[in-house]
Protein backbone atom coordinates (compact mmCIF):
# COMPACT_ATOMS: atom_id res chain seq x y z
CA UNK A 1 0.00 0.00 0.00
CA UNK A 2 2.81 2.13 1.01
CA UNK A 3 4.61 1.71 -2.47
CA UNK A 4 1.41 2.53 -3.86
CA UNK A 5 0.70 5.54 -2.44
CA UNK A 6 2.16 7.77 -5.52
CA UNK A 7 0.54 6.27 -7.91
CA UNK A 8 -2.47 7.34 -6.16
CA UNK A 9 -1.69 10.39 -5.39
CA UNK A 10 -0.64 11.08 -9.18
CA UNK A 11 -4.24 9.73 -10.41
CA UNK A 12 -5.67 11.69 -7.96
CA UNK A 13 -3.69 14.82 -9.15
CA UNK A 14 -5.09 14.16 -12.73
CA UNK A 15 -8.42 13.47 -11.94
CA UNK A 16 -8.77 17.00 -10.09
CA UNK A 17 -7.32 18.56 -13.11
CA UNK A 18 -9.63 17.05 -15.64
CA UNK A 19 -12.07 18.50 -13.72
CA UNK A 20 -13.35 15.85 -10.96
CA UNK A 21 -14.61 17.45 -7.48
CA UNK A 22 -16.96 14.78 -5.92
CA UNK A 23 -16.12 11.27 -5.32
CA UNK A 24 -19.14 9.31 -7.41
CA UNK A 25 -19.87 6.09 -9.83
CA UNK A 26 -21.79 5.94 -12.21
CA UNK A 27 -24.13 3.35 -9.65
CA UNK A 28 -23.88 3.00 -6.45
CA UNK A 29 -21.63 0.37 -4.68
CA UNK A 30 -23.74 -1.88 -2.74
CA UNK A 31 -20.91 -2.40 0.69
CA UNK A 32 -23.30 -4.40 2.52
CA UNK A 33 -23.17 -7.23 -0.05
CA UNK A 34 -20.98 -9.91 1.02
CA UNK A 35 -17.92 -10.38 -1.52
CA UNK A 36 -16.67 -13.66 -1.84
CA UNK A 37 -13.23 -14.09 -2.85
CA UNK A 38 -13.12 -16.68 -6.34
CA UNK A 39 -11.01 -19.50 -5.65
CA UNK A 40 -7.81 -19.13 -6.70
CA UNK A 41 -5.69 -21.15 -8.96
CA UNK A 42 -2.46 -22.66 -7.45
CA UNK A 43 -0.29 -20.09 -10.04
CA UNK A 44 -2.54 -17.41 -9.38
CA UNK A 45 -2.04 -17.85 -5.76
CA UNK A 46 1.18 -18.29 -5.66
CA UNK A 47 1.24 -14.95 -7.11
CA UNK A 48 -1.08 -13.03 -5.03
CA UNK A 49 1.02 -14.03 -2.35
CA UNK A 50 4.17 -11.97 -3.96
CA UNK A 51 4.63 -8.86 -3.21
CA UNK A 52 3.13 -6.61 -5.82
CA UNK A 53 5.62 -4.57 -8.68
CA UNK A 54 6.48 -1.30 -8.19
CA UNK A 55 4.24 1.08 -9.75
CA UNK A 56 5.51 2.88 -12.16
CA UNK A 57 5.60 6.67 -11.56
CA UNK A 58 3.09 8.72 -12.86
CA UNK A 59 3.95 12.30 -13.57
CA UNK A 60 1.39 14.17 -12.00
CA UNK A 61 0.69 16.45 -15.11
CA UNK A 62 -2.56 15.97 -17.13
CA UNK A 63 -2.15 15.06 -20.53
CA UNK A 64 -4.88 17.43 -22.08
CA UNK A 65 -3.04 20.09 -20.90
CA UNK A 66 0.70 19.33 -22.12
CA UNK A 67 2.58 21.34 -24.39
CA UNK A 68 1.04 20.45 -27.66
CA UNK A 69 -2.44 21.56 -26.44
CA UNK A 70 -1.02 24.87 -25.94
CA UNK A 71 0.87 25.04 -28.82
CA UNK A 72 -2.64 24.62 -31.02
CA UNK A 73 -4.44 27.18 -28.63
CA UNK A 74 -1.22 29.16 -29.76
CA UNK A 75 -2.43 28.69 -33.34
CA UNK A 76 -5.98 28.79 -32.96
CA UNK A 77 -5.75 32.05 -30.85
CA UNK A 78 -3.52 33.47 -33.86
CA UNK A 79 -5.60 32.90 -36.36
CA UNK A 80 -8.62 34.53 -35.48
CA UNK A 81 -8.72 38.11 -37.14
CA UNK A 82 -11.46 39.01 -34.61
CA UNK A 83 -13.48 39.11 -31.24
CA UNK A 84 -16.45 36.88 -32.91
CA UNK A 85 -13.61 34.57 -34.56
CA UNK A 86 -11.69 33.91 -31.37
CA UNK A 87 -15.04 33.07 -29.43
CA UNK A 88 -15.34 30.30 -32.39
CA UNK A 89 -12.31 28.97 -31.38
CA UNK A 90 -12.42 28.69 -28.16
CA UNK A 91 -15.71 27.26 -27.94
CA UNK A 92 -14.13 24.25 -30.80
CA UNK A 93 -10.91 24.11 -28.55
CA UNK A 94 -11.28 20.44 -26.98
CA UNK A 95 -8.27 20.34 -25.22
CA UNK A 96 -9.75 20.82 -22.02
CA UNK A 97 -12.42 19.25 -19.89
CA UNK A 98 -13.55 22.10 -18.38
CA UNK A 99 -15.55 22.73 -21.47
CA UNK A 100 -17.70 19.15 -20.83
CA UNK A 101 -18.69 20.22 -17.15
CA UNK A 102 -19.32 24.00 -17.94
CA UNK A 103 -22.89 24.81 -19.27
CA UNK A 104 -21.81 27.79 -21.45
CA UNK A 105 -19.19 30.08 -22.37
CA UNK A 106 -18.47 33.01 -21.14
CA UNK A 107 -16.72 35.40 -23.10
CA UNK A 108 -15.78 39.04 -22.34
CA UNK A 109 -18.31 41.58 -22.72
CA UNK A 110 -18.38 45.65 -22.20
CA UNK A 111 -16.68 48.89 -24.72
CA UNK A 112 -13.97 47.07 -26.55
CA UNK A 113 -13.48 50.98 -27.53
CA UNK A 114 -12.62 52.32 -23.95
CA UNK A 115 -8.90 51.89 -23.70
CA UNK A 116 -9.56 49.96 -20.09
CA UNK A 117 -10.06 46.26 -19.58
CA UNK A 118 -10.68 44.38 -16.56
CA UNK A 119 -9.46 40.49 -16.55
CA UNK A 120 -10.92 38.13 -13.66
CA UNK A 121 -10.36 34.32 -13.00
CA UNK A 122 -12.95 32.21 -13.94
CA UNK A 123 -16.97 31.78 -14.39
CA UNK A 124 -18.72 30.68 -11.49
CA UNK A 125 -22.10 29.06 -11.32
CA UNK A 126 -23.86 32.15 -12.28
CA UNK A 127 -21.28 33.58 -15.14
CA UNK A 128 -21.94 30.21 -16.27
CA UNK A 129 -25.68 29.98 -16.13
CA UNK A 130 -26.60 33.44 -18.04
CA UNK A 131 -22.73 32.95 -20.29
CA UNK A 132 -21.55 36.49 -19.12
CA UNK A 133 -18.73 37.68 -17.02
CA UNK A 134 -18.69 38.78 -13.48
CA UNK A 135 -22.94 38.53 -13.26
CA UNK A 136 -23.20 36.80 -9.70
CA UNK A 137 -22.78 37.99 -5.94
CA UNK A 138 -18.99 38.91 -6.91
CA UNK A 139 -19.65 40.73 -9.99
CA UNK A 140 -22.47 42.96 -8.28
CA UNK A 141 -19.46 43.99 -5.65
CA UNK A 142 -17.17 44.63 -8.48
CA UNK A 143 -19.96 46.69 -10.79
CA UNK A 144 -20.73 48.76 -7.46
CA UNK A 145 -17.13 49.52 -6.59
CA UNK A 146 -15.99 50.92 -10.34
CA UNK A 147 -19.00 52.96 -9.87
CA UNK A 148 -18.32 54.36 -7.14
CA UNK A 149 -14.95 56.21 -9.30
CA UNK A 150 -17.71 56.82 -12.35
CA UNK A 151 -16.87 53.58 -14.48
CA UNK A 152 -19.26 50.77 -15.88
CA UNK A 153 -18.76 48.11 -18.36
CA UNK A 154 -21.66 49.86 -20.42
CA UNK A 155 -19.77 52.77 -20.67
CA UNK A 156 -16.40 52.50 -19.66
CA UNK A 157 -14.30 49.57 -19.80
CA UNK A 158 -14.36 45.73 -21.21
CA UNK A 159 -14.35 42.77 -18.86
CA UNK A 160 -13.33 39.44 -19.34
CA UNK A 161 -12.34 36.26 -17.25
CA UNK A 162 -8.44 34.07 -18.27
CA UNK A 163 -10.74 30.96 -18.39
CA UNK A 164 -13.67 31.22 -20.21
CA UNK A 165 -14.99 27.98 -18.77
CA UNK A 166 -16.39 27.54 -15.48
CA UNK A 167 -13.95 24.96 -13.55
CA UNK A 168 -16.04 22.45 -11.73
CA UNK A 169 -17.31 23.70 -7.55
CA UNK A 170 -16.25 27.11 -8.52
CA UNK A 171 -12.46 25.77 -7.59
CA UNK A 172 -9.50 27.92 -8.15
CA UNK A 173 -7.90 27.38 -11.96
CA UNK A 174 -4.63 24.98 -11.71
CA UNK A 175 -1.50 26.64 -13.09
CA UNK A 176 -1.66 24.23 -16.39
CA UNK A 177 -5.59 25.31 -17.11
CA UNK A 178 -4.59 28.88 -16.98
CA UNK A 179 -1.03 28.25 -19.24
CA UNK A 180 -4.13 26.46 -21.88
CA UNK A 181 -5.94 29.70 -21.89
CA UNK A 182 -3.58 32.28 -21.54
CA UNK A 183 -3.34 32.32 -25.56
CA UNK A 184 -6.99 33.13 -25.75
CA UNK A 185 -6.90 36.02 -23.64
CA UNK A 186 -3.66 37.21 -24.70
CA UNK A 187 -4.77 37.35 -28.07
CA UNK A 188 -8.21 38.75 -26.81
CA UNK A 189 -6.40 41.96 -25.28
CA UNK A 190 -4.20 42.18 -28.85
CA UNK A 191 -7.66 42.49 -30.61
CA UNK A 192 -9.12 44.32 -28.39
CA UNK A 193 -6.02 47.02 -27.93
CA UNK A 194 -6.86 48.56 -24.38
CA UNK A 195 -4.28 51.27 -23.09
CA UNK A 196 -4.24 50.02 -18.93
CA UNK A 197 -5.19 46.57 -17.59
CA UNK A 198 -6.81 46.21 -14.46
CA UNK A 199 -6.11 42.36 -13.06
CA UNK A 200 -9.03 41.33 -10.73
CA UNK A 201 -7.19 38.86 -8.22
CA UNK A 202 -4.42 36.72 -7.82
CA UNK A 203 -4.65 34.11 -10.46
CA UNK A 204 -5.37 36.96 -13.13
CA UNK A 205 -2.15 38.95 -11.79
CA UNK A 206 0.01 35.99 -11.40
CA UNK A 207 -1.43 34.60 -15.16
CA UNK A 208 -0.13 37.73 -16.86
CA UNK A 209 2.87 39.65 -14.85
CA UNK A 210 3.94 35.57 -13.51
CA UNK A 211 6.81 35.80 -10.70
CA UNK A 212 6.24 34.49 -7.08
CA UNK A 213 4.47 37.45 -5.36
CA UNK A 214 0.88 36.81 -4.61
CA UNK A 215 -2.08 39.58 -5.14
CA UNK A 216 -0.88 41.52 -1.83
CA UNK A 217 2.28 42.32 -2.84
CA UNK A 218 1.34 42.98 -6.16
CA UNK A 219 -1.62 45.08 -5.46
CA UNK A 220 -1.94 48.96 -5.29
CA UNK A 221 1.14 49.65 -8.36
CA UNK A 222 1.33 49.22 -11.98
CA UNK A 223 3.21 46.55 -13.75
CA UNK A 224 3.97 46.05 -17.28
CA UNK A 225 1.71 43.04 -19.47
CA UNK A 226 3.58 42.35 -23.08
CA UNK A 227 1.39 41.65 -25.65
CA UNK A 228 2.41 40.35 -29.20
CA UNK A 229 1.67 42.55 -31.10
CA UNK A 230 0.99 45.40 -28.63
CA UNK A 231 3.86 45.47 -26.93
CA UNK A 232 3.81 46.29 -22.60
CA UNK A 233 0.46 47.42 -21.51
CA UNK A 234 0.56 49.17 -17.76
CA UNK A 235 -1.55 46.83 -15.44
CA UNK A 236 -2.97 47.40 -12.08
CA UNK A 237 -3.41 44.06 -10.08
CA UNK A 238 -6.24 44.37 -7.67
CA UNK A 239 -7.91 42.05 -4.80
CA UNK A 240 -10.87 39.98 -6.24
CA UNK A 241 -14.17 41.15 -4.99
CA UNK A 242 -15.16 37.59 -3.68
CA UNK A 243 -12.26 37.74 -1.81
CA UNK A 244 -13.82 41.41 -0.40
CA UNK A 245 -17.06 39.71 0.22
CA UNK A 246 -15.20 37.48 2.57
CA UNK A 247 -13.09 39.56 3.91
CA UNK A 248 -14.55 43.64 3.71
CA UNK A 249 -11.92 44.84 6.29
CA UNK A 250 -9.62 44.52 2.84
CA UNK A 251 -12.09 47.18 1.09
CA UNK A 252 -10.19 50.00 2.12
CA UNK A 253 -6.66 48.73 -0.31
CA UNK A 254 -9.59 47.62 -3.04
CA UNK A 255 -10.82 51.40 -3.04
CA UNK A 256 -6.87 52.82 -2.78
CA UNK A 257 -6.21 50.77 -5.96
CA UNK A 258 -9.87 52.03 -7.21
CA UNK A 259 -8.45 55.77 -6.76
CA UNK A 260 -5.47 55.10 -8.32
CA UNK A 261 -6.91 53.82 -11.56
CA UNK A 262 -9.14 57.11 -11.35
CA UNK A 263 -6.32 59.57 -10.55
CA UNK A 264 -4.18 57.94 -13.74
CA UNK A 265 -7.07 57.97 -16.07
CA UNK A 266 -7.74 61.03 -15.15
CA UNK A 267 -4.05 62.10 -15.58
CA UNK A 268 -4.08 60.70 -19.19
CA UNK A 269 -7.56 62.17 -20.14
CA UNK A 270 -6.50 65.64 -18.88
N1 LIG B 1 -15.19 35.63 -10.61
C1 LIG B 1 -14.41 35.87 -11.67
O1 LIG B 1 -13.18 35.95 -11.57
N2 LIG B 1 -15.01 36.01 -12.85
C2 LIG B 1 -16.31 35.94 -13.02
O2 LIG B 1 -16.78 36.11 -14.13
C3 LIG B 1 -17.11 35.72 -11.88
C4 LIG B 1 -16.54 35.56 -10.68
Amino acid sequence: MEQERPALAAALALQCDWGADEALMESPADRLAAREEPARAPEAARLAAEPAPRPIRAAPVALATAPPAISRAEALAAAAPDLAALKAAIAGFDASPLRETATNLVFGEGITASGLMLIGEAPGADEDRAGRPFVGASGQLLDRMFASVGLSREINFYITNILPWRPPGNRTPTDAEVALFLPFLRRQVALIRPKRLVLVGGVAAKGLIGGKEGITRLRGRWHEVEIAGLGRIPALPTLHPAYLLRSPASKREAWADLLLLRRTLDQASG
